[in-house]
Parts: structure tokens; C-alpha cells; sequence
């Protein structure tokens, strides 16, 4: 990869996803419930940080464009449809004969959801954004995560 790509929010976004993607199979060939907690607290940690960066600086710049305005409200949705997913998972707790199907539901809606962004929107910004616009939204998209991250650790499963 051509080193000015490297920070572009587009690519950000595919590692996150690829991250998120990685835990989820981890996640699901694990026996022991202390490491599924372990790891769902990962999984909270990371999908939110995400999430909310990326309402925060990648749907925000969609939004100006009438090709993905659409996609961007679905999007939103699914957010929070994973964050209500989330939340009743953190109160379960892994121990929990319900926890178990709550988890399948999110990593099929999340992966719904990534197929969509990396998809649809991802081609739709490609074809109305300049790299140089890509590299400062990389930019703040890496701001926002670092600014949100201290609520988040707070919110995490694993702070209980
Ligand atoms: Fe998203
Ligand atoms: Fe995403």
C-alpha cells in the first residue's frame, strides 16, 4: 500500500472492521466464560469506539451527499440496534444462557452492517470524495476515537 493511503478514513475504517471481524471468530470458537467476558468486553470496546467515530466524523461528511444520505440513516440504525444489543449483553453477562444468542445476533448484524458500509457507501465516497479530503477525515477519524476512548473504557463490561 502506497505509504500517503495509509491514513486514509476509508482504510481506518477496514482495519477496525477487520479487528472487530478477528474477535468475533475468536469470540465464538471460546470455551471458557471468563475469557468469553474478556473478550465481549473487546468486542464493547471496540465496536463502540468505532461506532462512535464514525458518527462523529465519517457519517456526518456522508451526509452532504445525496447518493448516501439514505445509506447513512440505515446506518445509523444498525448502530444503534448493535448498541441495544450491547448494552443488555453487559448486563447478562457471559454466563447467561441468553448471552449466547444475543452474541449471534450482533456479529450477523455488525457483519450485515460492515458488508453494507465497505460496499455501498465505501464506492459512493470513492466516487465524490479527493484523497486529500480522505487523508484529513483519516485524520479527525482517529481524533475522535482518541477523545471518546476514556468514556468508553468507563462504559466497558470489564470496569464493572
Ligand atoms: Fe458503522
Ligand atoms: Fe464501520
Amino acid at each position: 500500500m502506497a505509504k500517503a493511503k495509509t491514513g486514509d478514513i476509508l482504510s481506518l475504517i477496514e482495519i477496525d472492521h477487520g479487528e472487530v471481524e478477528q474477535l468475533f471468530e475468536k469470540i465464538q470458537k471460546e470455551k471458557s466464560a471468563k475469557k468469553i467476558q474478556e473478550l465481549f468486553s473487546q468486542i464493547y470496546q471496540e465496536l463502540t469506539l468505532h461506532a462512535r467515530a464514525e458518527e462523529l466524523v465519517f457519517y456526518p461528511a456522508m451526509r452532504e451527499y445525496e447518493e448516501t444520505e439514505e445509506l447513512i440513516e440505515e446506518a445509523e440504525e444498525e448502530h444503534n440496534a448493535a448498541k441495544i444489543l450491547l448494552e443488555e449483553m453487559k448486563q447478562l453477562g457471559s454466563d447467561d444462557e441468553e448471552f449466547k444468542t444475543k452474541l449471534m445476533h450482533l456479529i450477523e448484524s455488525v457483519q450485515h452492517h460492515v458488508q453494507e458500509e465497505e460496499e455501498e457507501i465505501f464506492s459512493a465516497v470513492r466516487g465524490s470524495m479527493e484523497d486529500e479530503e480522505l487523508q484529513a477525515l483519516g485524520q479527525e477519524f482517529q481524533e475522535a476515537k482518541a477523545k471518546v476512548e476514556p468514556d468508553v473504557k468507563t462504559a466497558s463490561p470489564a470496569a464493572r
